[in-house]
Protein backbone atom coordinates (compact mmCIF):
# COMPACT_ATOMS: atom_id res chain seq x y z
CA UNK A 1 0.00 0.00 0.00
CA UNK A 2 1.15 3.28 -0.76
CA UNK A 3 1.98 6.37 2.30
CA UNK A 4 -0.64 8.02 3.28
CA UNK A 5 0.45 12.06 3.37
CA UNK A 6 -1.62 14.57 4.82
CA UNK A 7 -2.01 18.10 3.04
CA UNK A 8 -3.72 21.69 4.10
CA UNK A 9 -6.49 22.04 1.99
CA UNK A 10 -7.80 25.39 4.07
CA UNK A 11 -7.02 28.36 6.76
CA UNK A 12 -8.86 30.46 8.57
CA UNK A 13 -8.90 32.54 11.54
CA UNK A 14 -10.95 34.53 13.65
CA UNK A 15 -10.52 37.66 16.03
CA UNK A 16 -12.42 39.37 18.83
CA UNK A 17 -13.97 42.51 17.71
CA UNK A 18 -11.95 44.25 20.51
CA UNK A 19 -9.43 45.93 19.56
CA UNK A 20 -6.70 47.57 22.09
CA UNK A 21 -3.53 49.42 20.78
CA UNK A 22 -0.57 49.78 23.01
CA UNK A 23 -1.30 53.63 23.58
CA UNK A 24 -5.05 52.29 24.99
CA UNK A 25 -3.77 49.33 26.98
CA UNK A 26 -1.14 51.99 28.42
CA UNK A 27 -3.55 54.65 29.65
CA UNK A 28 -5.96 51.58 31.35
CA UNK A 29 -2.83 50.21 33.05
CA UNK A 30 -1.93 53.89 34.32
CA UNK A 31 -5.36 53.65 36.06
CA UNK A 32 -3.99 51.05 38.29
CA UNK A 33 -1.00 52.65 38.46
CA UNK A 34 0.92 50.32 36.27
CA UNK A 35 3.38 52.44 33.67
CA UNK A 36 4.38 51.20 30.72
CA UNK A 37 4.63 52.71 27.27
CA UNK A 38 3.54 52.13 23.29
CA UNK A 39 7.49 52.65 22.61
CA UNK A 40 8.58 50.55 25.17
CA UNK A 41 6.16 47.67 24.20
CA UNK A 42 7.15 47.84 20.28
CA UNK A 43 10.79 48.32 20.89
CA UNK A 44 11.11 45.45 23.02
CA UNK A 45 8.17 43.28 21.46
CA UNK A 46 7.12 44.29 17.91
CA UNK A 47 3.44 44.78 18.94
CA UNK A 48 1.46 47.68 18.44
CA UNK A 49 -2.12 46.19 19.18
CA UNK A 50 -3.80 42.99 20.26
CA UNK A 51 -7.52 41.87 20.48
CA UNK A 52 -9.23 41.15 23.43
CA UNK A 53 -12.51 38.57 23.68
CA UNK A 54 -15.31 39.58 25.84
CA UNK A 55 -15.04 38.08 29.14
CA UNK A 56 -18.09 36.11 28.84
CA UNK A 57 -16.43 34.97 25.47
CA UNK A 58 -14.54 31.04 25.90
CA UNK A 59 -12.04 29.66 23.77
CA UNK A 60 -14.36 27.45 21.75
CA UNK A 61 -16.70 30.99 20.46
CA UNK A 62 -13.35 31.82 18.71
CA UNK A 63 -12.56 28.28 17.48
CA UNK A 64 -15.43 27.68 15.64
CA UNK A 65 -15.36 30.61 12.87
CA UNK A 66 -11.83 30.18 12.40
CA UNK A 67 -12.80 26.55 11.68
CA UNK A 68 -15.74 27.46 9.60
CA UNK A 69 -13.73 29.82 7.59
CA UNK A 70 -11.07 27.04 7.20
CA UNK A 71 -13.95 24.32 5.83
CA UNK A 72 -15.23 27.54 3.59
CA UNK A 73 -11.64 27.55 1.96
CA UNK A 74 -11.34 23.57 1.88
CA UNK A 75 -15.03 24.18 -0.05
CA UNK A 76 -16.29 20.99 2.62
CA UNK A 77 -18.64 20.68 5.50
CA UNK A 78 -19.13 19.99 8.75
CA UNK A 79 -19.78 16.86 8.29
CA UNK A 80 -17.20 15.97 6.12
CA UNK A 81 -14.56 16.44 9.01
CA UNK A 82 -13.65 12.93 10.85
CA UNK A 83 -10.92 14.20 13.59
CA UNK A 84 -10.74 17.68 15.46
CA UNK A 85 -7.78 18.67 17.41
CA UNK A 86 -7.68 22.07 19.40
CA UNK A 87 -4.49 23.20 20.89
CA UNK A 88 -5.20 25.16 23.77
CA UNK A 89 -4.12 27.07 27.20
CA UNK A 90 -7.14 28.89 27.80
CA UNK A 91 -9.55 26.00 27.43
CA UNK A 92 -13.42 26.43 27.87
CA UNK A 93 -13.60 24.02 30.98
CA UNK A 94 -11.21 21.81 33.24
CA UNK A 95 -12.90 19.04 30.92
CA UNK A 96 -14.42 17.73 28.50
CA UNK A 97 -11.87 19.33 26.33
CA UNK A 98 -12.72 22.48 24.31
CA UNK A 99 -12.53 20.38 20.88
CA UNK A 100 -15.74 18.55 22.07
CA UNK A 101 -17.29 21.60 22.49
CA UNK A 102 -16.69 22.86 19.49
CA UNK A 103 -17.74 19.74 17.44
CA UNK A 104 -21.18 20.16 18.51
CA UNK A 105 -21.27 23.98 18.36
CA UNK A 106 -19.74 22.91 14.43
CA UNK A 107 -23.15 20.38 14.64
CA UNK A 108 -21.21 17.36 14.35
CA UNK A 109 -21.03 14.27 16.08
CA UNK A 110 -19.34 10.85 16.40
CA UNK A 111 -15.31 11.70 15.18
CA UNK A 112 -12.76 11.60 17.36
CA UNK A 113 -11.97 14.75 19.13
CA UNK A 114 -9.32 16.19 22.19
CA UNK A 115 -7.38 18.80 22.78
CA UNK A 116 -3.23 19.04 22.68
CA UNK A 117 -1.79 21.09 25.82
CA UNK A 118 1.40 22.46 24.75
CA UNK A 119 1.25 26.40 24.96
CA UNK A 120 2.46 28.21 22.27
CA UNK A 121 4.02 25.34 20.53
CA UNK A 122 0.28 23.68 20.65
CA UNK A 123 -0.49 24.46 17.16
CA UNK A 124 2.74 22.78 15.42
CA UNK A 125 2.15 19.51 18.53
CA UNK A 126 -1.70 19.43 16.93
CA UNK A 127 -0.61 19.46 13.45
CA UNK A 128 1.78 17.06 14.20
CA UNK A 129 -0.29 14.78 15.53
CA UNK A 130 -3.12 15.47 12.84
CA UNK A 131 -0.68 14.30 10.25
CA UNK A 132 0.40 10.90 12.18
CA UNK A 133 -3.30 9.96 12.53
CA UNK A 134 -3.76 10.71 8.72
CA UNK A 135 -0.81 8.75 7.81
CA UNK A 136 -1.61 5.57 9.87
CA UNK A 137 -5.24 5.46 8.27
CA UNK A 138 -7.29 6.63 12.10
CA UNK A 139 -8.90 9.80 10.27
CA UNK A 140 -8.74 11.64 6.36
CA UNK A 141 -10.02 14.98 7.23
CA UNK A 142 -8.95 16.91 10.27
CA UNK A 143 -9.47 20.00 11.46
CA UNK A 144 -6.97 21.42 13.58
CA UNK A 145 -7.36 24.31 15.50
CA UNK A 146 -5.41 26.67 17.72
CA UNK A 147 -7.85 28.97 20.09
CA UNK A 148 -6.98 30.46 23.30
CA UNK A 149 -8.52 33.64 25.77
CA UNK A 150 -5.24 34.47 27.48
CA UNK A 151 -6.54 37.82 28.29
CA UNK A 152 -8.43 35.25 31.47
CA UNK A 153 -4.70 34.41 32.78
CA UNK A 154 -2.80 37.62 32.75
CA UNK A 155 -2.03 39.25 35.95
CA UNK A 156 -3.02 42.89 35.35
CA UNK A 157 -0.46 44.38 37.55
CA UNK A 158 2.60 42.58 36.08
CA UNK A 159 3.85 44.87 33.32
CA UNK A 160 6.09 42.25 32.21
CA UNK A 161 3.17 39.72 30.85
CA UNK A 162 0.48 41.84 30.49
CA UNK A 163 1.57 43.55 27.73
CA UNK A 164 2.29 40.97 25.57
CA UNK A 165 -0.63 38.63 24.75
CA UNK A 166 -4.16 39.01 23.17
CA UNK A 167 -6.91 36.09 22.14
CA UNK A 168 -7.78 34.65 19.11
CA UNK A 169 -8.47 31.63 16.77
CA UNK A 170 -6.49 29.88 13.82
CA UNK A 171 -7.59 26.78 12.19
CA UNK A 172 -6.61 24.83 9.29
CA UNK A 173 -8.59 21.85 7.33
CA UNK A 174 -5.34 18.59 7.00
CA UNK A 175 -6.56 16.29 4.34
CA UNK A 176 -5.27 12.61 3.39
CA UNK A 177 -3.36 12.71 0.46
CA UNK A 178 -1.37 10.87 -2.17
CA UNK A 179 1.55 13.31 -2.14
CA UNK A 180 2.87 15.82 0.38
CA UNK A 181 1.96 18.03 2.23
CA UNK A 182 3.70 18.14 5.46
CA UNK A 183 7.01 16.94 4.43
CA UNK A 184 8.73 16.78 7.97
CA UNK A 185 8.02 17.38 12.15
CA UNK A 186 10.05 17.77 14.58
CA UNK A 187 8.50 18.17 18.18
CA UNK A 188 10.56 18.40 21.62
CA UNK A 189 10.07 19.51 25.15
CA UNK A 190 12.10 19.96 28.14
CA UNK A 191 10.14 19.68 31.63
CA UNK A 192 13.10 21.30 33.62
CA UNK A 193 11.65 24.09 32.31
CA UNK A 194 8.35 24.37 33.81
CA UNK A 195 8.89 27.55 35.93
CA UNK A 196 10.34 29.90 33.77
CA UNK A 197 6.54 30.28 31.71
CA UNK A 198 3.77 28.56 34.10
CA UNK A 199 0.48 29.28 35.49
CA UNK A 200 0.57 27.41 38.37
CA UNK A 201 -2.80 27.13 39.65
CA UNK A 202 -4.60 24.65 40.04
CA UNK A 203 -8.67 23.29 41.07
CA UNK A 204 -8.27 21.42 44.29
CA UNK A 205 -11.48 20.65 46.51
CA UNK A 206 -13.79 23.42 45.06
CA UNK A 207 -11.26 25.89 44.73
CA UNK A 208 -7.96 27.39 43.07
CA UNK A 209 -4.95 26.52 44.86
CA UNK A 210 -1.80 28.77 43.53
CA UNK A 211 -1.70 31.44 41.89
CA UNK A 212 -3.80 31.41 38.46
CA UNK A 213 -2.18 33.70 36.52
CA UNK A 214 0.84 33.67 33.74
CA UNK A 215 4.39 34.32 35.10
CA UNK A 216 7.72 34.23 32.79
CA UNK A 217 10.87 34.88 33.34
CA UNK A 218 11.18 36.80 29.44
CA UNK A 219 15.02 36.71 29.59
CA UNK A 220 15.04 33.02 30.49
CA UNK A 221 12.27 32.29 27.47
CA UNK A 222 14.30 35.00 25.17
CA UNK A 223 17.76 32.82 25.21
CA UNK A 224 16.20 29.18 24.94
CA UNK A 225 13.77 30.11 22.31
CA UNK A 226 16.35 31.55 19.43
CA UNK A 227 18.51 28.44 20.30
CA UNK A 228 15.82 25.58 19.89
CA UNK A 229 14.40 27.17 16.87
CA UNK A 230 16.76 27.11 15.35
CA UNK A 231 17.74 23.52 15.80
CA UNK A 232 13.97 22.77 14.85
CA UNK A 233 14.56 24.05 11.63
CA UNK A 234 17.51 22.50 10.82
CA UNK A 235 15.68 19.15 12.25
CA UNK A 236 12.69 19.23 9.97
CA UNK A 237 15.00 20.60 6.85
CA UNK A 238 16.85 17.89 6.99
CA UNK A 239 14.75 15.07 7.64
CA UNK A 240 12.91 16.55 4.38
CA UNK A 241 16.23 16.73 2.36
CA UNK A 242 15.68 20.49 1.78
CA UNK A 243 18.06 23.48 2.11
CA UNK A 244 17.45 26.66 3.83
CA UNK A 245 16.82 28.35 0.43
CA UNK A 246 13.71 26.09 -0.17
CA UNK A 247 12.03 27.58 2.34
CA UNK A 248 9.68 30.54 0.66
CA UNK A 249 8.05 31.52 4.27
CA UNK A 250 8.98 31.58 7.74
CA UNK A 251 6.19 31.24 9.90
CA UNK A 252 7.50 31.36 13.77
CA UNK A 253 5.28 31.54 16.62
CA UNK A 254 4.39 35.24 16.96
CA UNK A 255 5.74 36.10 20.54
CA UNK A 256 8.52 38.91 19.89
CA UNK A 257 9.81 40.59 17.07
CA UNK A 258 13.11 40.41 17.63
CA UNK A 259 12.97 36.34 18.42
CA UNK A 260 11.23 36.04 15.06
CA UNK A 261 14.04 38.09 13.11
CA UNK A 262 17.13 36.31 15.01
CA UNK A 263 15.63 33.03 13.78
CA UNK A 264 15.09 34.26 10.18
CA UNK A 265 19.34 35.54 9.80
CA UNK A 266 20.52 31.97 11.46
CA UNK A 267 18.71 30.44 8.04
CA UNK A 268 20.11 33.00 6.11
CA UNK A 269 16.22 33.83 5.30
CA UNK A 270 15.10 37.72 4.24
CA UNK A 271 12.84 39.50 6.51
CA UNK A 272 10.50 39.86 3.68
CA UNK A 273 10.35 35.93 4.04
CA UNK A 274 9.04 35.87 7.71
CA UNK A 275 5.01 36.08 8.11
CA UNK A 276 4.65 38.78 10.54
CA UNK A 277 1.62 39.48 12.15
CA UNK A 278 2.88 39.97 16.24
CA UNK A 279 2.40 44.25 15.17
CA UNK A 280 -1.56 43.48 15.59
CA UNK A 281 -2.40 40.42 17.36
CA UNK A 282 -0.07 40.36 19.99
CA UNK A 283 1.58 36.78 21.42
CA UNK A 284 -1.92 34.38 20.85
CA UNK A 285 0.07 31.28 22.08
CA UNK A 286 -1.31 28.60 20.35
CA UNK A 287 -3.39 30.45 17.99
CA UNK A 288 -0.47 32.84 16.70
CA UNK A 289 0.50 30.00 13.74
CA UNK A 290 -2.39 29.23 12.42
CA UNK A 291 -3.63 33.14 12.87
CA UNK A 292 -0.13 34.02 10.61
CA UNK A 293 -0.97 31.25 8.54
CA UNK A 294 -4.28 32.25 7.36
CA UNK A 295 -3.50 36.08 7.23
CA UNK A 296 -0.49 34.69 4.43
CA UNK A 297 -2.82 33.23 2.63
CA UNK A 298 -5.64 35.13 2.34
CA UNK A 299 -3.22 38.64 1.98
CA UNK A 300 -2.34 36.79 -1.40
CA UNK A 301 1.61 36.33 0.18
CA UNK A 302 1.62 32.96 0.31
CA UNK A 303 0.75 30.61 -2.91
CA UNK A 304 -0.04 27.29 -3.07
CA UNK A 305 2.79 24.86 -4.00
CA UNK A 306 4.95 27.14 -1.91
CA UNK A 307 6.97 25.57 1.37
CA UNK A 308 6.33 26.79 4.48
CA UNK A 309 8.19 26.25 7.90
CA UNK A 310 6.06 26.67 10.69
CA UNK A 311 7.75 26.68 14.36
CA UNK A 312 6.25 27.08 17.60
CA UNK A 313 8.06 27.41 21.23
CA UNK A 314 6.34 27.85 24.83
CA UNK A 315 5.91 26.84 28.18
CA UNK A 316 6.78 23.12 29.24
CA UNK A 317 9.24 24.13 28.00
CA UNK A 318 7.94 22.87 24.57
CA UNK A 319 9.12 23.44 21.18
CA UNK A 320 8.97 22.05 17.41
CA UNK A 321 8.51 22.70 13.39
CA UNK A 322 6.51 21.50 11.10
CA UNK A 323 7.67 22.01 7.29
CA UNK A 324 5.03 21.20 4.76
CA UNK A 325 4.57 21.96 0.87
CA UNK A 326 0.89 24.12 1.07
O1 LIG B 1 5.00 32.71 23.98
C1 LIG B 1 6.02 32.01 24.62
C2 LIG B 1 7.27 32.59 24.27
N1 LIG B 1 7.50 33.83 25.01
C3 LIG B 1 8.42 34.64 24.56
O2 LIG B 1 8.99 34.39 23.53
C4 LIG B 1 8.81 35.84 25.40
C5 LIG B 1 10.30 35.97 25.39
N2 LIG B 1 10.80 37.14 26.09
C6 LIG B 1 10.61 38.39 25.62
O3 LIG B 1 9.97 38.59 24.62
C7 LIG B 1 11.28 39.51 26.34
O4 LIG B 1 12.16 39.00 27.32
C8 LIG B 1 10.30 40.51 26.99
C9 LIG B 1 9.57 41.28 25.93
C10 LIG B 1 9.31 39.75 27.87
C11 LIG B 1 11.07 41.51 27.87
O5 LIG B 1 12.04 42.17 27.08
P1 LIG B 1 13.51 42.38 27.63
O6 LIG B 1 14.25 43.13 26.61
O7 LIG B 1 14.01 41.02 28.04
O8 LIG B 1 13.26 43.33 28.88
P2 LIG B 1 13.67 43.09 30.39
O9 LIG B 1 12.83 42.02 31.01
O10 LIG B 1 15.16 42.95 30.46
O11 LIG B 1 13.27 44.48 31.04
C12 LIG B 1 14.00 45.67 30.72
C13 LIG B 1 13.42 46.80 31.51
C14 LIG B 1 13.28 46.52 33.00
O12 LIG B 1 13.60 47.70 33.70
P3 LIG B 1 15.04 47.87 34.40
O13 LIG B 1 15.13 46.74 35.39
O14 LIG B 1 16.04 47.76 33.30
O15 LIG B 1 14.94 49.22 35.01
C15 LIG B 1 11.82 46.23 33.17
O16 LIG B 1 11.34 46.54 34.46
O17 LIG B 1 12.11 47.11 31.05
C16 LIG B 1 11.20 47.16 32.16
N3 LIG B 1 9.89 46.72 31.71
C17 LIG B 1 8.95 47.55 31.21
N4 LIG B 1 8.95 48.86 31.02
C18 LIG B 1 7.85 49.41 30.47
C19 LIG B 1 9.41 45.46 31.67
N5 LIG B 1 8.15 45.45 31.16
C20 LIG B 1 7.85 46.74 30.86
C21 LIG B 1 6.75 47.36 30.30
N6 LIG B 1 6.78 48.70 30.12
N7 LIG B 1 5.64 46.67 29.92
Amino acid sequence: MSKRFSRITGTGSYLPPRRVTNADLAAELATRGIETSDEWIVERTGIRARHFAAPDVPASELAVPAARAALQAAGLQPSDIDLIIVATSTPDMVFPSTAAIVQHKLGMAGCPVFDVQAVCSGFVYALTVADALIANGTARRALVIGAEVFSRILDWSDRTTCVLFGDGAGAVVLEASDTPGILATDLHADGKYVDILCVPGHVSGGQVLGDPVLKMDGQAVFKLAVGVLDKAARAVLAKAGKQESDIDWLIPHQANLRIMMGTAKKLHLPVDKVIVTVQDHGNTSAASIPLALDHGVRSGKIQPGQTLLLEGVGGGFTWGAVLLNL
